[in-house]
């Protein structure tokens, strides 16, 4: 291979293939570094040692493909290249073969500046050929490799589900695929193999994963693929801390296999303190969490500033960013989004010119050093008294706006500010400093404000807590109230989170048709709908089902942390671009009559 030469082969012969990656022609010395997945190696071509090779030497091109026979020499000690792991020797070429032209790339694997995006996708296998691609779909190779080893080890069977099947509901739209068989039908592609794995409990495999495909039809963003890879697991029998135990190691071996040691148990908190903390349900554990300084403020400062004093005052700290400009902190005020009655006070100078003494306060409960930056969000005289909540629901909905606009706002400082605090950077301490978090007892349902209804947090299959079962039987009777006792039943629900990225997502599940039934009825469906939809599983159900639960993990997402990528399209072979396309092979196409006759299926054009 062409990055295996060492100082210990000088003396003998080697026969090298690959590609040109670079040539230097000095007259009667032609170098030419040769290249495989492995590394590069120096060539050499000298003409008066052999004018034959030399003369055929003429006709390489970057990315030609040839076979080199040489003798491996030492190089001189003023040519040795420290940066290169074969940088002490070069191959002296005896023979030279051809065994491939190549049409000038657009652009080269050597190429230090990178290409626009849509041009590396359409050439994707000289994007691939790059050394940081190449690396990146080894690091894919040896993670995967890793968990699928761990997994193995601790006897868990790895079972194949289908691909063509019927919707699961995990949130986005369905691909289909027609049947030519039954014309007028559909199958719809997986977007996780949830019931499969749930029935193979079912089926006595009581240790299941996959690495396997998923397909959404969802809007696009860099972390989101129509088609990505999931770890897959689901066990019988555990409670919460097996699964995140069992994640917890193959975590460990896939780090491990990227050379970084993490440490475990992960720790853990409620979904509600996540809100209350950091104003989202995967928070970035690597900037400061929240605080709340409404007792900073006097009831005279209160009714100045005309804040809500029944609602938190959320001080965001960014560390570091230091003195503002005008400019600058008049570009923070359309970075937030508000959301109910929330307000911003961005100019804290201000708020210490007005209020020394709360600002004082803040300054001490925040832990704010001289440079950092401090944005309060407080809820408006507007915002509305308070709800009356149901027992076990800590967050109201006039707080979960104050919190969750923060919580954006958050994020957004903190990436605007990225240079000035080095937290994110890519390399250094930084680049592995990995903060992993469980966020444990989500709510089970979430009430959709348009359609008036309530949808599963996680899925309708996520099993509620067993002290909550008594809401959902009394929730069931008020579907159309956003505070009924709904509202309060908790999931068995957990996420796996690291640096603000959800990483993965799982719960213990429903093993007891009757409750799963009233869960179908709970997120609108009748008995009809239920029966129509899931009826095979709901029987199922009914024949000994054993308590189970999992999770599924983004292979995909674990990937692209440990590369430091900034999209998945770095850690996939072939993705698509945000629009869904393949603009290799160019996908979607339209297909012929002939086919669509074939399938039923006529297209119906907007009109113009
Ligand atoms: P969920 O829908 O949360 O759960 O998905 C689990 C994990 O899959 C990854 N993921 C994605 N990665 C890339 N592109 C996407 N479009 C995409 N969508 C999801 C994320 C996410 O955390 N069946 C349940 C799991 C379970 O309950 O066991 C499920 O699919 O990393």
């Amino acid at each position: 291979m062409c990055g295996a030469l060492r100082a210990s082969d000088a003396g003998k012969k080697a026969v090298l293939m690959g590609w040109v990656n670079r040539r230097r022609d000095h007259g009667n010395l032609l170098f030419v570094d040769l290249r495989d997945r492995s590394g590069v190696t120096q060539v050499v071509i000298n003409a008066e040692r052999n004018a034959a090779i030399h003369e055929k030497s003429a006709a390489l091109r970057n990315e030609y493909v040839i076979a080199v026979i040489g003798a491996v020499k030492l190089r001189d000690a003023n040519t040795v290249n420290a940066n290169m792991p074969t940088g002490e020797v070069e191959l002296v070429a005896e023979e030279l073969r051809i065994l491939n032209e190549s049409k000038l790339p657009p652009f080269l694997p050597s190429d230090t500046a990178l290409t626009n995006e849509e041009t590396r996708l359409k050439y994707r296998y000289i994007d691939l050929r790059r050394d940081v691609m190449q690396f990146n779909i080894e690091l894919r190779h040896k993670v995967a490799k890793a968990i699928r080893d761990y997994l193995s080890a601790q006897e868990f069977f790895e079972i194949e589900t289908p691909f063509m099947t019927r919707s699961t509901p995990e949130g986005a739209r369905d691909y289909l695929v027609p049947s030519r068989v039954q014309p007028g039908t559909f199958y719809a592609l997986p977007q996780s193999p949830q019931l499969f794995k749930q029935i193979l409990m079912i089926s006595g495999f009581d240790r299941y994963f996959q690495i396997v495909r998923c397909f959404r039809d969802e809007d696009l963003r860099a972390d989101r693929q129509p088609e990505f890879t999931q770890i897959d697991l689901e066990m019988s029998y555990p409670q919460p801390e097996r699964v995140w135990e069992v994640v917890e190691g193959f975590l460990t071996a896939a780090f491990a296999a990227a050379g970084v040691a993490i440490k475990t148990p992960f720790p853990r908190m409620d979904y509600d303190e996540a809100i209350r903390l950091y104003g989202i349900d995967k928070p970035d554990l690597r900037l400061p969490a929240f605080t709340d300084v409404r007792d900073c403020f006097s009831a005279e400062n209160v009714q100045e500033l005309a804040i809500n004093a029944n609602l938190p005052v959320i001080a965001i700290r960014t560390p570091k960013v230091g003195e503002l400009s005008r400019k600058e902190r008049d570009d923070i005020k359309p970075m937030f989004h508000a959301k109910g009655g929330a307000k911003i006070f961005e100019d804290f100078k201000r708020i210490s010119n007005k209020f020394p003494e709360a600002a004082a306060a803040i300054a001490k409960k925040t832990g704010m050093a001289e440079d950092d930056l401090i944005v309060l969000i407080a809820g408006s005289v507007q915002s509305g008294a308070q709800a009356a909540l149901p027992a076990q629901r800590k967050v109201t909905p006039q707080e979960l706006a104050i919190y969750s606009s923060a919580g954006l706002l958050r994020l957004a400082l903190a990436q605007k500010y990225a240079d000035r605090h080095g937290i994110f950077k890519k390399s250094g301490d930084a680049a592995k400093d990995f903060r992993f978090l469980w966020v444990t007892n989500f709510p089970m349902f979430e009430w959709d404000e348009g359609d008036k209804r309530w949808n599963a947090a996680h899925h309708p299959f996520t099993s509620p807590h067993e002290e909550d079962m008594a809401k959902l039987e009394s929730g069931v009777e008020a579907l159309n109230d956003p505070l009924s006792p709904l509202s309060a039943v908790r999931a068995l629900a957990y996420d796996v989170v690291l640096n603000g990225t959800e990483l993965g997502s799982g719960s213990i599940r429903i093993h007891r048709q009757d409750v799963q039934s009233r869960i179908f009825r709970a997120l609108g469906m009748t008995e009809e709908e239920a029966r129509a939809r899931f009826g095979f599983f709901l029987e199922a159900l009914e024949y000994g089902t054993p308590p189970h639960g999992g999770i599924a993990l983004g292979l995909d997402r674990i990937v692209m942390i440990l590369a430091g990528a900034e999209s998945l399209r770095e850690v996939i072979p072939f993705p698509k671009t945000a629009r869904a396309v393949d603009l290799m092979v160019d996908a979607p196409t339209p297909v012929g009559e002939a086919q669509l006759k074939e399938l039923g299926i006529a297209i119906r054009r907007a009109k113009e």
